[in-house]
């Protein structure tokens, strides 16, 4: 699954970015990039900072979205056609299913933020029809009934709430949820604490975990360790005037959970690779989660067979590589 957005949101975020000033929106999406490092989660009072929000943010939270979606469809055997996106924002997570789950059929998105779900149905009006009929709802995550959806995602939005209010709030969505719910957090150690709570409390409530973790054992990252990914995006016109930034490419960093019904089939990764893989001549070394707790493979480069199947692996594949590679 690519990182880079349809062409469609690509068009309205550019058309988006064509109805403000360049500097409104550079000082708009400053402000933001100070909240969300202070962590004071998003205060989007204008229409200006909502399209800061959406021109700046949209692209990497769409990487990241795309990357753990993309996972939970390899790991889960489950053809939705139903989809809740809850703390939707401008609907970014529901791109990124509409992409990747081809049998969806209708998408009901719900944001505390009005503005937010208007933004959303704007930039979704020339795209797919599954957001474009969406029925977006101006709403409290909180508050969504039980079985809504075949899939359920939250991305970005648990770490909106105050850190005892998680468990409860991610175990009310995997009720909303008739298969699979997906939970997307910044990679940052704060974001991590969201979903290693959520992982907890949907354990604990029966949930099943199928990514990334290899195992349903006790998460074994101590702090100041923490579990998170990284996606690579390129930058738009209009994202890198927003961002006053210069380079064609940005890395997310996120981190996530899939957590299906128990009466679902799921292929856990045998072992995950938490960081990037350590090259030199003699050998490869790889940081591993194994169901069993966090080792170092090292793979050497004259072990031909093993190199060859993990010579293109990464951080946030599945280790080892379930596909043998082409001669
Ligand atoms: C950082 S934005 C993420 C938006 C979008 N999901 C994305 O990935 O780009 C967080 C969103 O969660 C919404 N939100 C925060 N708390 C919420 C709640 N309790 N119920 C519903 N939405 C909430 C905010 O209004 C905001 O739009």
């Amino acid at each position: 699954m690519s990182a880079n957005l349809p062409p469609a949101l690509r068009a309205a975020l550019e058309r988006l970015a064509g109805r403000f000033s360049g500097r409104d929106l550079a000082a708009a999406s400053h402000r933001l990039t100070a909240d969300y490092r202070a962590g004071r989660g998003s205060r989007l009072p204008a229409p200006v900072d909502l399209a800061a929000y959406a021109i700046a943010r949209m692209p990497a939270t769409y990487a990241a979205c795309a990357a753990a979606l993309t996972e939970a469809a390899a790991r889960v055997f489950l053809a939705p056609r139903t989809l809740l996106d809850v703390g939707c924002g401008p609907g970014t997570a529901s791109w990124a299913a509409a992409e990747i789950f081809q049998d969806l059929v209708r998408a009901t998105l719900v944001d505390a933020h009005a503005g937010m779900t208007a933004l959303g149905r704007d930039l979704a009006a020339e795209g797919p029809a599954l957001l474009a009929e969406a029925d977006w709802q101006a709403g409290r995550l909180e508050g969504v009934a039980p079985a809504t959806a075949d899939l359920v995602v939250a991305s970005y939005t648990l770490n909106e709430l105050k850190p005892a209010a998680v468990a409860d709030a991610a175990c009310g969505l995997y009720a909303a949820t008739r298969g699979v719910l997906v939970l997307i957090e910044p990679g940052t150690p704060a974001g991590f604490a969201v979903i290693a709570a959520a992982r907890t409390a949907l354990m604990t409530g029966g949930a099943r975990i199928a990514a990334p973790c290899p195992g349903e054992g006790a998460c074994p990252i101590v702090a100041p360790d923490w579990c998170h990914f990284s996606a690579r995006l390129p930058r738009l016109r209009a994202h890198k005037a927003a961002k006053s930034a210069d380079a064609p490419f940005e890395d997310e960093r996120y981190a996530y959970l899939v957590a299906a019904r128990p009466h679902l089939r799921i292929v856990a990764a045998p072992a995950r690779i938490l960081r990037p893989p350590h090259a030199d001549k003699a050998a490869t070394t790889f940081t591993l989660c194994t169901g069993a707790g966090l080792t170092q493979h090292v793979v050497a480069s004259r072990d031909r067979d093993a190199h060859r199947l993990t010579r293109r692996l990464g951080w946030g594949d599945a280790f080892p590589s379930e596909q043998p590679e082409p001669p």
